[in-house]
């Protein structure tokens, strides 16, 4: 591997500069770890999309039984939807067999800057290892932090930071050049301490976050000790960016 990029956010980026690059989507609280569990439990693929009404719209074209709408605005269900964004909510017993036609206010932006890129994984500490392990064999890694609108959140700058310091670890024989943001990451990660000992932790650091936040004021605090399952499933979530299409690989 020869170098990492960071960015903190989608707007620090553009799609010309992720053109032909192999980019990891972050958006931890929470699209891409409810898209990693909707995948886990058995979906057949998720579809991203921008709008609301594209998303109803694209739902509609499938026979009944075989879709659900998912995702949020203002961190909750939007009106007609029959999933939100907790990821706990993507069981086998609702999402199995069908497609995911899902949008979120950030996640789903962050993945349509991809939109040149060469290949498109989605991270989040529920598939660190897996995302690793893909990203071993690239020379060139981008990840991309979705934050929130607008905002830089610290949840996705950890996840970035742990990738950073387990791909380091895993290719120390070689330098590797990293951006600032990166080094930026993978200080934020180490001042964390051993969090991958302690899940309970991991949760507190997230709660103490944009995203965290924001979750928690719903009410919505079990997903945040959800969210910090690292390594809950070994799955690589892959975007494929001309249909916006999420499948495990
Ligand atoms: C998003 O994509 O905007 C987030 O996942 C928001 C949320 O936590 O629901």
């Amino acid at each position: 591997m020869h170098s990492i990029r960071v960015h903190l956010l989608p707007t620090l980026t553009t799609p010309d500069d992720l053109s032909g690059r192999t980019v990891v989507v972050i958006d931890v609280l929470r699209a891409t770890t409810t898209i990693a569990h909707a995948l886990a439990a058995g979906a057949r693929q998720v579809i991203a999309c921008a709008e609301l009404d594209a998303a109803r719209e694209l739902a509609r074209s499938f026979p009944k039984g075989q879709v659900l709408l998912g995702g949020e605005r203002d961190g909750l269900p939007p009106e007609g939807f029959d999933l939100g964004n907790s990821p706990a909510d993507y069981t086998s017993e609702k999402v199995g067999g069908k497609t995911i036609v899902f949008t979120t206010t950030n996640g789903t932006q962050a993945m349509l800057r991809c939109d040149r890129a060469q290949r498109v994984y989605l991270g989040a500490f529920v598939n660190l290892s897996a995302i690793c392990g893909a990203l071993a064999d690239c020379d060139n890694v981008d990840l991309l932090c979705a934050g929130t609108n607008g905002q830089i959140t610290r949840e996705d700058v950890l996840f970035a930071g742990a990738v950073v310091e387990k791909l380091i670890g895993d290719d120390s024989a070689r330098p590797i050049k990293l951006n600032d943001s990166a080094r930026l990451a993978q200080d934020s990660w180490r001042a964390l301490g051993p969090m991958s000992a302690d899940p309970r932790l991991l949760t507190e650091a997230l709660l103490q976050s944009h995203g965290g936040r924001n979750v928690s004021a719903l009410g919505l605090q079990d997903d945040l000790a959800t969210a910090a399952q690292i390594d809950r499933f070994d799955i690589l979530p892959v975007l494929e960016v001309a249909t916006m299409q999420i499948t495990a690989s």
